[in-house]
C-alpha cells in the first residue's frame, strides 16, 4: 500500500541557477513531502557547482543523467557530439570534490512504491530518448513495467504515455499547463520536460507536482530571470548556441 505523498518531479535542470531558485520557490510554497531529479542537473548552463550544492542542501535524490555519466565514466563521452563534448572537462573542473562525489553516487533508477524515476526510458536507461522507441517497442516497455507511473526527462519536451494493459493500447498525450487525472489501472510515462533548457517552445522552467493519492498531476511553467542566464553563459565561454537556445525556446 502506497503511503500518500505529494511529490515534485524536476528535470534537466543543465546548471541554470537562476531557473532551479524559481522552481525552488514553487515548490517551497507548494509544500511537498518529497522532491525527485530526473538527472541533467549539469551540462550546459554555467552554474553547476550551485546547482549541485542545491541539490545537495535539499537533500533532493536524483538519478544519473546523460550529462552526469560521463563525469563517473569517460568512455560514454563518444555519446556527445563534438560542441558539448568540448565543455565536459570545463564544467567538471567548475564542480567540487562533493559534488562530484554526489554525482559518481547516482543510480540510473529510482523507485518509491509504485513510481519509477528514470532520465531517459524505462527501465533505466540514461541514453534512450522516449522518441526513439517504436510502438511495439514502447508497449513491450510498458507491459513489464514493475510500477504503474514512471517518470522520466532527457528529451526537454512535456508529454504522456498512457498504457492500458487490459487492451494492450497505448496512447500518446500532449502534456500542458495546468491539471491532469490519471487513472487507476493504466500505467504511465509522464515525461517531464526541463528547467533549465525546455525544448517545447516555451522558455520557462517545468515543474510537476503529483499527489499519490488523488493521481493529480499539476504541471507549472515558471517564469524565471533568463536574461541573466544567458548573460553568464556568455561570460563563462560557453558555446554561444547554449544562450540561444533559452533565449528562443
Ligand atoms: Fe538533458
Amino acid at each position: 500500500m502506497m503511503a500518500i505523498m505529494k511529490l515534485a518531479v524536476i528535470s534537466d535542470i543543465h546548471g541554470n541557477l537562476e531557473a532551479f531558485e524559481a522552481v525552488l520557490g514553487k515548490i517551497e510554497s507548494a509544500g511537498v513531502d518529497r522532491t525527485v531529479s530526473l538527472g541533467d542537473n549539469i551540462g550546459y548552463g554555467p552554474d553547476p557547482e550551485a546547482v549541485m550544492s542545491l541539490i545537495r542542501r535539499h537533500r533532493i535524490p536524483s538519478v544519473l543523467g546523460n550529462h552526469e555519466i560521463v563525469i563517473k565514466d569517460r568512455r560514454f563521452l563518444k555519446w556527445f557530439n563534438p560542441e558539448v563534448r568540448k565543455h565536459v572537462n570545463l564544467i567538471q573542473a567548475m564542480l567540487s570534490d562533493d559534488s562530484i562525489h554526489a554525482i559518481r553516487q547516482f543510480p540510473r533508477a529510482l523507485v518509491i512504491d509504485n513510481l519509477r524515476f528514470v532520465h531517459g526510458c524505462p527501465e533505466e536507461s540514461p541514453f534512450l530518448y522516449l522518441f526513439q522507441m517504436g510502438e511495439s517497442r514502447m508497449k513491450n516497455c510498458m507491459a513489464r513495467m514493475t510500477q504503474d507511473i514512471c517518470f522520466a526527462g532527457h528529451t526537454h519536451d512535456l508529454g504522456l504515455k498512457v498504457y492500458d494493459p487490459v487492451h494492450e493500447r497505448l496512447e500518446e498525450k500532449p502534456l500542458g499547463k495546468g491539471i491532469h487525472l490519471l487513472e487507476p489501472g493504466f500505467r504511465y510515462i509522464i515525461n517531464a520536460g526541463s528547467v533549465g533548457q525546455p525544448r517545447d517552445r516555451n522558455r520557462d522552467a517545468k515543474l510537476l507536482l503529483f499527489d499519490t493519492g488523488s493521481l493529480t498531476l499539476e504541471v507549472q511553467y515558471v517564469p524565471y530571470d533568463y536574461q541573466t542566464t544567458v548573460a553568464k553563459i556568455r561570460r563563462a565561454g560557453f558555446s554561444e548556441s547554449f544562450a540561444e537556445k533559452l533565449m528562443k525556446s
